[in-house]
């Protein structure tokens, strides 16, 4: 994220596409740890998955418009891809680290 920020200042559209994939295609936990958080999501899994299926739909897009060479399109879709990392960490982050971290 940082990376393309500086990417986006020095409008280095290349950069900025190389870049989307790796947020957007992020990599999964092991199969056991990913078990664990899925149990203890519970009923919220769906709505877990939904906010990185948005960064994913944002990031994509962001790719897409910095491929083409659009500003104003990468830096919007910028600014969604952050707006459902800030979803995502509003509504899971703070419990999600007491359950698998202890208190921090
Ligand atoms: C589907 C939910 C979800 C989405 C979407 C999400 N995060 Fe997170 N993120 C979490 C949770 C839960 C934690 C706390 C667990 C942890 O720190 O390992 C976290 C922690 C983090 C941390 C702290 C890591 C650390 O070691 O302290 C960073 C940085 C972060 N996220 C960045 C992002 C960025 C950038 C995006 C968007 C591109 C994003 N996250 C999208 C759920 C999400």
């Amino acid at each position: 994220m940082q990376a393309v920020t500086g990417a986006i200042s020095k409008e280095e559209w290349t950069l900025v596409a190389e870049l989307a994939p790796k947020i957007a295609k992020h990599a999964e936990p092991p199969l056991g740890e990913k078990m664990r958080i899925l149990g203890w999501l519970g009923t919220d899994a769906g709505k877990f998955r939904g906010f990185d299926g948005q960064v994913q739909d944002a990031a994509s897009a962001m790719g897409d418009a910095a491929k083409r060479g659009d500003g104003q399109a990468v830096i919007a879709a910028f600014s969604k891809t952050q707006q459902s990392c800030l979803a995502c960490h509003q509504s899971f982050r703070q419990s999600f680290v007491e359950q698998f971290y202890g208190s921090r």
